[in-house]
């Protein structure tokens, strides 16, 4: 049988064109344009078993006449859905608006910041410190003892002969002393390092802030008043503060800061565990010989200095059960904060 005898050009272009304009959708139309032009469309078949320069002329008159047709239509189509979806897809700007998730600063960057901004507030300076230190600025310069316990290795990570992992902030006060000449202001926060199995109110890794005011005629008050300040902003402008005999090597008279409980205003509570008063952490006036030791004259000026670790303001203001959660990267603890 002769397939392009079969065909009629004008048969099937009515015909195709009647579909073209029955086709009220973008889609229908794609429909239509495979039925008619597609590769297995009885036109294209048609094309490829032609053989006269009459019949081939003719279907592609047709392929051509349908091929205008569905674009035409096709514009139309087109437009029209746009224009309904201009009417339709209204935007209501009154509706509230879908919120992104954003994340925040972890709790101890936020402690860390309030404490540096307190502190600036006052005209000190933030000081950058080493994470790695060497004894010499870590034990000696300070003035602590050739057999203090922290030297050792079961208390200390070294990750050289003499150098390790900084077990306190205080080497800061030392860099700070010998880079410059009083007066000095100045704090220096960050990380230090103990070998301390994790535990409720313990880390291995956690956070200080060291303070330094080295001038002249600097008193005992001065520690009394900064640190005063300090303790109100953070816990509460009726809190009070005491100072307790203590002993630390670098400072002479050393002392412990205390807080007056600000949950149970001093009554005594399981928080200050039925003393009326938290510690918060270590203070004093600098000890001569690391003075002389930076090449101060301790008769020129003197100076207090104090360390406080971050967590415990963390934990005293949040009453947090666990330390360690500060170190889970559990979100759901840390969306708390
Ligand atoms: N470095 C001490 C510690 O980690 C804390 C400290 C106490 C720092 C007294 C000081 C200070 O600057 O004067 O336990």
């Amino acid at each position: 049988m002769d397939t392009v005898a079969a065909v009629n050009p004008d048969d099937l272009q009515k015909e195709a064109l009647a579909a073209v304009a029955a086709a009220t959708t973008v889609a229908e139309l794609d429909d239509v344009r495979v039925r008619y032009l597609g590769r297995k469309s009885e036109l294209k078949l048609a094309l490829r078993e032609v053989r006269d320069r009459e019949s081939g002329m003719a279907l592609n008159a047709a392929r051509e006449a349908i091929e205008a047709a569905v674009d035409a239509r096709e514009r139309e189509l087109e437009r029209a859905e746009l224009d309904r979806t201009i009417r339709e897809d209204k935007v209501d700007v009154t509706m509230p608006g879908r919120r992104k998730p954003r994340g925040h600063l972890h709790l101890i960057t936020q402690v860390r910041r309030e404490v540096e901004d307190l502190f600036v507030g006052m005209g000190y300076e933030v000081v950058d410190g080493r994470e790695v230190e060497t004894a010499h600025y870590l034990f000696d310069a300070l003035n602590m003892a050739p057999n203090h316990i922290t030297r050792s290795p079961v208390h200390s990570f070294y990750v050289g002969e003499d150098t390790l992992l900084r077990t306190e902030t205080s080497p800061s006060q030392i860099h700070t002393m010998e880079a410059r000449q009083p007066p000095i202001y100045m704090v220096s926060l960050g990380r230090v390092y103990r070998r301390d199995a994790p535990e409720a109110t313990k880390y291995p890794i956690f956070h200080q802030v060291e303070g330094l005011a080295i001038d002249r005629g600097i008193t005992l008050a001065d520690l009394k008043g900064t640190l005063r300040t300090l303790l109100r902003r953070l816990f509460g402008e009726e809190r009070e503060a005491k100072f307790v005999t203590h002993f630390f090597p670098f400072t002479e008279p050393s002392m412990e800061v205390l807080v007056s409980c600000f949950l149970c205003d001093g009554v005594g509570c399981s928080l200050c565990k039925y003393s009326g008063w938290i510690e918060i952490g270590g203070s004093g006036m600098v000890d001569p010989n690391v003075l002389r030791f930076v090449g101060y004259d301790p008769e020129e000026v003197s100076g207090f200095a104090f360390g406080w670790g971050l967590e415990r303001m963390a934990i005293l203001r949040h009453g947090l059960p666990d330390i360690r959660d500060l170190w889970a990267d559990d979100l759901r603890f840390l969306e708390q904060f």
